[in-house]
């Protein structure tokens, strides 16, 4: 875990957001790091100090004047006895004190004094994020080398608007925290990636379609674990019903057509890890309106016409990555079939699984993998599925070092 021991000095600033900021607080901690709440008077208008105290197990630091609190702590070592300064809601107001210097309370005066990386979540009515003057103050903040993670477009909770100035989610600033405070080694940086995953859903008319029980929790893994390995990572995903996963571009689509074209639009890459379960074929021409039964007439039948092979179409492209991975969801022959994939689709290398009903596997959290190249096969113990995603990153990796 990168936050694990981890000291987070958590500015709460005044805004409805802050409500967030409590369920931030359990996040980090649930990630091993050590959370110190500082919180502006403002912020004590949305959320208490006894609330925040609680979830963080630690003494909430609110006043500059504070005779006890600086003969304890005072506000210098408070800037600087931490990994990072997290400000989670940042108001337009606390960004404006930052971006000019002030320092006249103790968030302001910690933000001023700290030596330390600053993360700073925005959250705002759209019309102040995109006000002239937070605009300005936001470029000088990137500027100075602050970090930021959001605002999103969504719904605003004070009034009937939406633009952009929510708060980022308190997983998504948990994960951004990950990646400011994460020294592991990137032997994938400066390299692109191309992961599919998830199902595809071919449509029969417009309320039914054809598809299969992938989850997409192989191939988001995977992206994860290539990502965390300094790779810059498209993933293009079917329909899921799991999150996208936290630094990497994801894209989303429906049917084959629009997986290939998105993954053709990702190139050029380094390397394509085609996970998805594409649909073998779709219907040859989906009807318009929804298809409805008569009494009495026949049955429909479905023509059913083949799907583009985004895997084999990628394996011969010109702009072909230089490592090109595939999958084998197999019931039956599963080496044999695996080893005949690698040369049909020009890829470089197969992960092959039984995915018999009795395994489990489609759908599921675990895998047991086989790693078919030209080189041999080599069987993997059953793991989860993130473990098989961190162990296929390395292996990537490892082969692009060596050329
Ligand atoms: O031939 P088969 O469907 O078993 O091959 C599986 C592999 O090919 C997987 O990597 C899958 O993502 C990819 N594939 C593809 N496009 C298809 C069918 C499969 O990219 N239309």
């Amino acid at each position: 875990m990168v936050l694990s021991g981890k000291r987070i000095l958590l500015i709460i600033s005044g805004g409805i957001a802050a409500y967030k900021s409590l369920d931030l607080i359990r996040r980090l901690r649930e990630r091993g790091a050590s959370v110190r709440p500082v919180m502006t008077s403002g912020a004590q208008q949305f959320v208490t100090p006894l609330a925040v105290g609680a979830l963080a197990a630690d003494h909430v630091f609110t006043d500059l004047f504070s005779r006890q609190d600086e003969q304890d702590v005072g506000h210098i070592r408070l800037a600087r006895d931490c990994d990072l300064v997290l400000v989670a809601p940042a108001t337009a107001d606390l960004m404006a004190k930052m971006a000019n210097g002030l320092a006249d309370d103790l968030a302001s005066t910690v933000l001023l004094a700290t030596d330390r990386p600053v993360l700073l979540a925005p959250a705002m009515n759209p019309h102040m994020w995109s006000n002239a003057a937070t605009k300005r103050n936001v470029a000088t903040l990137q500027g100075d080398g602050v970090h930021f993670i959001g605002p999103m477009a969504g719904e605003m909770a004070e009034s009937r608007e939406a633009g952009v100035g929510r708060m980022a989610e308190p997983l998504d600033i948990a994960a951004a925290a990950e990646r400011l405070l994460d020294t592991s080694p990137k032997p994938l940086a400066g390299r692109k990636a191309i992961v599919t995953s998830g199902p595809t859903h071919e449509p029969i008319d417009p309320v039914r379609y054809i598809a299969n029980r992938s989850s997409g929790r192989q191939g988001h893994a995977i992206a994860s674990a290539l990502a965390r390995l300094g790779a810059d990572v498209t993933l293009v995903s079917g329909p899921v019903t799991i999150a996208d996963p936290a630094g990497v571009k994801t894209i989303h689509v429906e049917r084959a057509e629009e997986m290939r074209d998105a993954v053709l639009t990702a190139l050029p890459a380094d390397i394509a890890v085609m996970v998805a379960a594409v649909a073998d074929w779709r219907v040859a021409s989906a009807s318009d309106q929804k298809i409805k039964k008569h009494p009495g007439e026949s049955i429909p039948t479905l023509a059913l016409t083949e799907n583009p092979d985004i895997l084999k179409t990628i394996g011969h492209h010109t702009l072909r990555p230089k490592l090109v991975v595939g999958f084998a969801a197999e019931t039956q022959d599963v080496d044999s079939n695996a080893k005949a994939k690698l040369e049909r689709k020009g890829a470089d290398m197969i992960v092959a699984n039984d995915v018999s009903p009795t395994t489990g596997i489609m759908g599921g959290v675990r895998n047991r993998v086989k790693i078919v190249t030209r080189d041999g096969i080599d069987q993997w113990p059953d793991m989860a599925k993130e473990d098989v995603a961190t162990k296929l990153a390395e292996m990537i990796a490892e082969r692009l070092r060596r050329g």
